[in-house]
């Protein structure tokens, strides 16, 4: 009997990378995608149109985790062995924007599914999406399965919700419940807004002349940058490892967003010099022309300001390590970008 997986959140960037790992381990992946205007499941087309379709091993279900008789009618029909919640309203800054719906996905959403697990079967294995954003305020760096949150947006504040849930019903339902608390993570799958791909593909189009400028917000926030393909194998880890138990995943080392754009630069063979202080900081390509920008409206209203993790438990219990540094990630998500243009 091939195991059974459903994800929540297959249409992500961390859900097309799972599914693909899950997929190669031999498991028969179910996910869950919303109704959408326009197609939205681009990240996964090649495996769902490709060889795994053929051999009916990946299928797609209407659904959304604001909707809690779709998540109890989908756990009930699929039967999965293993759960992993992955959907979220996964954007920091518009959380300040939307902080209800936020609330709603983010913290209620992995409640309403381990609620049907303890309905239908206590002995479904449920993954549970944390983030280093809980820490927040960093109380120490760098950061553990023991250091106190200090959440800094509505998302960050749902993500604590969302942890401590998946903890209570371990405790009190004796359910296989598991946070993988995972620092930032991207990969050439990555969304468009956040910092790392907007400037792998800024960068890109003004070193072949079709784009003008990149804007910016705080250039000196530090993060800790892993590739969401060692990510996932860590979920998979977390979900197998003999207890419920919840593991810090990163790569122990953190760089600004200013380093970040420097090193795409080089990667690209851009000269850039950076000139002026705070929001006029701007940066010139060969001394000249002015390439990037900070504008105020990509600043937080309440910044975390550096993350740094920890990954010492993972690595002795699961065996777990990052295979990638950040310029390997930078290689893959800028050479992926220039296939495009
Ligand atoms: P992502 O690319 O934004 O994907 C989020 C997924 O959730 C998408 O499939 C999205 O569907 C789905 N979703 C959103 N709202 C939903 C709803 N109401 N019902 C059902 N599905 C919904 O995020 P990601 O980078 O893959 O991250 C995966 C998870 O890990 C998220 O929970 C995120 O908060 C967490 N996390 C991410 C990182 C990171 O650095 N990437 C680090 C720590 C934790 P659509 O495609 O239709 O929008
Ligand atoms: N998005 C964005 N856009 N961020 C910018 C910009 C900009 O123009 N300029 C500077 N930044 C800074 C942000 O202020 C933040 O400090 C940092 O770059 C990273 O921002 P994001 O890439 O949006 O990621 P994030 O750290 O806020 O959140 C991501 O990682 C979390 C894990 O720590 C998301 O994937 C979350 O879902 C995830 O939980």
């Amino acid at each position: 009997m091939k195991k059974i997986a459903l994800i929540f959140g297959i249409t992500g960037q961390d859900g097309a990378y799972l599914s693909k790992f899950l997929l190669k381990k031999g498991y028969l992946v179910h996910g869950v995608k919303r109704r959408s205007s326009l197609i939205n499941t681009y990240r996964i087309d090649d495996i769902y149109q490709d060889k795994f379709k053929s051999k009916k091993k990946l299928f797609l279900h209407y659904g959304d985790v604001t909707d809690p008789l779709s998540v109890s009618n989908l756990i009930k029909k699929i039967k999965p062995a293993e759960i992993y919640n992955l959907a979220a309203q996964s954007h920091v800054a518009v959380s300040f924007e939307t902080p209800e719906y936020t609330a709603n996905t983010v913290a209620l959403g992995p409640l309403r599914i381990l609620d049907a697990i303890k309905k239908f079967n206590k002995k479904i294995k449920f993954y549970q999406a944390g983030s280093s954003e809980m820490f927040g305020k960093v109380f120490e760096t760098p950061q553990n399965e023991k250091t106190p949150f200090y959440p800094r947006s509505p998302y960050a504040i749902a993500k604590v919700y969302a942890h401590w849930i998946t903890v209570n019903f371990r405790e009190s339902y004796n359910i296989f419940a598991s946070n993988g608390i995972l620092f930032n993570h991207e990969s050439p799958l990555r969304g468009e807004t956040f910092v790392t791909q907007k400037i792998v593909k800024a960068l890109c189009k003004i070193k072949i002349g079709k784009q003008k400028k990149l804007y910016l917000g705080n250039v000196y926030a530090k993060r800790d940058w892993g590739h969401a393909e060692d990510y996932v194998e860590a979920m998979w880890k977390i979900l197998n490892y003999k207890k419920p138990d919840d593991f810090i995943i990163s790569t122990g080392k953190h760089y600004s967003v200013k380093q970040f754009v420097n090193l795409v630069a080089k990667k690209l063979q851009m000269k850039i010099t950076w000139k002026g202080k705070g929001i006029d900081e701007k940066a010139y390509l060969d001394t000249k022309k002015c390439i990037i920008e900070c504008k105020k409206e990509y600043f937080r209203l309440a910044e975390v300001n550096t993350l740094k993790g920890n990954y010492y438990k993972a690595k002795k219990l699961l065996k777990w390590k990052p295979s990638r540094d950040i310029n390997s990630l930078i290689n893959d998500m800028v050479e992926s970008e220039l296939k495009k243009n």
